[in-house]
This record gives structure tokens, C-alpha cells and sequence, in this order.
């Protein structure tokens, strides 16, 4: 096991932020998984596990502790039938690999979320989802180590409490789990219209038949779409969405609909309303703006950018400024969407 000492975050995130991290540690199996924690736990060393450092702010303060970078690998088909083949992915395999896989089985079921930068382990933890489709909608269970009982447990669909964005291991469950392995479901249908509005409209751009579409068409739509609005954390770096899309109740939609006529809205349940964070940031004039060296991007507004910031403080700075000036216009404050790298999980 290869375990180095002072390696900066800003290296391990793609935010590229962060001070130094003491230790950080590959693990590629489940045994070396358990023996670090436990080593670390009786150190009484903190540890934190991350996968591609996709979804993840790092501090200026860096980690005190161990960082454990989570190479658990191997794709393996656990069941095949006429209408649907499981599948169990590794947490370290790194997403879109495991979409490709699928995709090229002509398996469907995760085509429309390729290119989403992480891993297979991060996945669950805060439901990946992109164009139409999300993580909840093949997730099985997973595998995972659970730091409280020092043994690993299989967590069912309903025990990971999928929500927008959400599950138990960013919730009341922080920091207990480490995720080993994910298993899925996918169907062997193809993919059915109606699609999501903005793949509906490539589609009919490229004059694409969309009785005809099949998942790799899925998947090549979805990269093109993707390289075209978001920025690619190995030229410019990003960490995604900086923000989620905004759920309030259905009447203040309504009422802001009222003014601003071209806002797009989706349907969350009979009550609530989601409004994309990009328009409410872009129509408060942000977009393409730098603040604090962190820059409001020009394909979409719900990304930041790191310009030329010096540090977390400015990405705070610049993130305070956001959420007030959309907070001042529209009365709906804004959530950040990946997580912090904190002192959350402790041996
Ligand atoms: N919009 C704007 N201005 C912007 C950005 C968006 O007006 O600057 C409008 C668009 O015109 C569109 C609507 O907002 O009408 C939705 O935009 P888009 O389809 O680009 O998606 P999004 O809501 O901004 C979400 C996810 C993305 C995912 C896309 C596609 C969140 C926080 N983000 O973005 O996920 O790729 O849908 O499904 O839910 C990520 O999580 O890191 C991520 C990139």
C-alpha cells in the first residue's frame, strides 16, 4: 500500500483548492480498506475517503489527517435475463468508463448521465443525475464499510434515501459509510421519447429520428451537449453544478412567473417547483463575471469556475456574494452543491 505525506488537496480536487492533506493512501481492496480505518482509528487519526475529487471543496487548512483515495475496481454482470442485466461496479471504477461499458452492451439505464466526471463510489452519495436520467432510477444497493461496527454491509435502494441531489451518506449518515461497490439494474429496451427538453432539441437539430435513438446516440448527444455548456475540469477548474437548482414552493413560482414570464420551471410534486440556479444567476446579470477570482461561467451560471482565486476564501467570498445577490432579487437562497472537505469523518 503506497502512502504519501504532504500532498496538496489542490492536486486531488478539481477545484484545485486546498492546503496539504498529511496522508494519502490508494486502497484498492476492501482488506486494505478496513486495515487503514482501523490503524487510523487506533492513531486516532481523522480520515476522509474520496474518489475523483469531482464534487469536493478542499480547505486552505488542507486535512490533518488521512485522505484515502478510494481504486477499489472491476465491472462484473451478476445476472443476465432476456429484459435486464445486473451489474456490480467497483467504487474507485471511474463513472463514465462504467457508462461506456454499459452503453457499448447496449444496456440502458445511465446513458444519459455520461461524461460526469468521479467515480462509481461517489455516485450514490449525492444521487448523480443529468438529462432525464439519475443514479436512483438503476440503483440496487451497494456495499459499503460501515466505520461504526467495523464490518461491511449491503445497503438496499430504500435504506440510501435517494432525493434531488441527496441520499443518507451526505445526510444523517455522514461519514459512516465507505462506499465498496455499487450494483445496478439495466434494461435492455431502447430509449423511449418523450426526452429531456434540451436532448429533444439536439436531437431535432441533428435531424435525428427519435423513434430510431439508441443509447450510444443517448451518449454521443449528451458528451457533445455537455462539451458545449460546461467546462472541462482538466482545462478550467470546476467542481460542476456550484449550486442546486432551486426548490420552493409552488405559489412563489407561480408569483415570479408572473414577472418573469421566460423563467423555466419544472414540476417537483403538487407543491413545490424547481427553477434552474444558471437562470436565477444569469438573469441576476453574473454570468461571464468574475468575483473574488472565481468566475461565473459562460455556458452555464450554476458553474464556477476558479479564475484566479488564492484560496477557499475566496471561493467563499464569491459564493456569499452569489446567494445574496440572487437572495436580494428573488428572495430564494441558494444551496451549495458539493461537499466540504471537513473533519466530517473521524476514526
Ligand atoms: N439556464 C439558464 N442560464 C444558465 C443555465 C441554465 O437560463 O446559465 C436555464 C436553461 O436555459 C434551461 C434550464 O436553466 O432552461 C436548465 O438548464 P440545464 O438543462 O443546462 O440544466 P441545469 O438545471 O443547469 C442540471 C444539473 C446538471 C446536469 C443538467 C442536465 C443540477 C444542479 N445541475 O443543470 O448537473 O448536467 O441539469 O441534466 O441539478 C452537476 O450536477 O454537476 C451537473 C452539471
Amino acid at each position: 500500500m503506497n502512502v504519501q505525506t504532504n500532498i496538496p488537496l489542490s492536486t486531488l480536487t478539481t477545484m484545485k483548492i486546498g492546503g496539504n492533506a498529511n496522508y494519502v493512501a490508494d486502497v484498492t481492496s476492501k482488506d486494505e480498506l478496513q486495515q487503514l480505518y482501523q490503524n487510523s482509528k487506533k492513531l486516532n487519526q481523522p480520515v476522509y475517503v474520496i474518489g475523483g475529487g469531482s464534487n469536493l471543496i478542499a480547505h486552505d487548512e488542507g486535512f490533518p489527517g488521512l485522505i484515502i483515495h478510494n481504486k477499489i475496481g472491476s465491472i462484473t454482470i451478476t445476472d443476465d435475463n432476456p429484459t435486464a442485466t445486473t451489474i456490480v461496479a467497483g467504487a474507485g471504477e471511474i463513472w463514465d468508463d462504467l457508462v461506456k461499458y454499459t452503453v457499448d452492451l447496449e444496456l440502458s439505464g445511465i446513458e444519459a448521465m455520461s461524461g460526469i466526471p468521479g467515480t462509481v463510489g461517489a455516485a450514490p452519495v449525492q444521487n448523480i443525475g443529468a438529462y432525464g436520467q439519475e443514479l436512483a432510477d438503476t440503483f440496487v444497493s451497494c456495499e459499503a464499510y460501515d466505520t461504526t461496527t467495523d464490518t461491511f454491509v449491503t445497503l438496499t435502494w430504500e435504506d440510501c434515501k435517494f432525493s434531488y441531489r441527496h441520499s443518507i451518506f451526505r445526510g444523517e449518515a455522514t461519514g459512516r459509510y465507505i462506499i465498496t461497490s455499487v450494483t445496478m439494474s439495466f434494461n435492455k429496451t431502447k430509449p423511449e421519447p418523450p426526452f429531456y427538453d434540451a436532448l429533444d432539441k439536439y436531437l431535432t437539430a441533428k435531424h435525428i429520428d427519435p423513434t430510431t435513438v439508441t443509447v450510444q446516440i443517448i451518449r454521443d448527444a449528451v458528451l457533445d451537449i455537455r462539451m458545449n455548456k460546461l467546462p472541462d475540469p482538466r482545462v478550467l477548474p470546476n467542481a460542476g453544478s456550484f449550486f442546486k437548482n432551486a426548490i420552493v414552493e409552488k405559489w412563489k413560482a407561480d408569483d415570479l412567473l408572473n414577472t418573469y414570464s421566460d423563467m423555466p420551471t419544472y414540476p417537483v410534486d403538487d407543491q413545490h417547483t424547481k427553477i434552474p440556479a444558471g437562470w436565477l444567476i444569469e438573469t441576476c446579470n453574473l454570468k461571464g463575471e468574475v468575483i473574488h477570482g472565481m468566475k461565473v461561467h459562460d455556458g452555464n451560471a450554476v458553474v464556477l469556475v476558479n479564475d484566479a482565486a488564492t484560496g477557499y476564501a475566496d471561493l467563499a467570498a464569491a459564493r456569499e456574494q452569489i446567494i445574496d445577490t440572487v437572495r436580494d432579487k428573488f428572495q430564494i437562497v441558494l444551496e451549495q452543491e458539493p461537499l466540504e472537505l471537513t473533519l466530517i469523518v473521524q476514526a
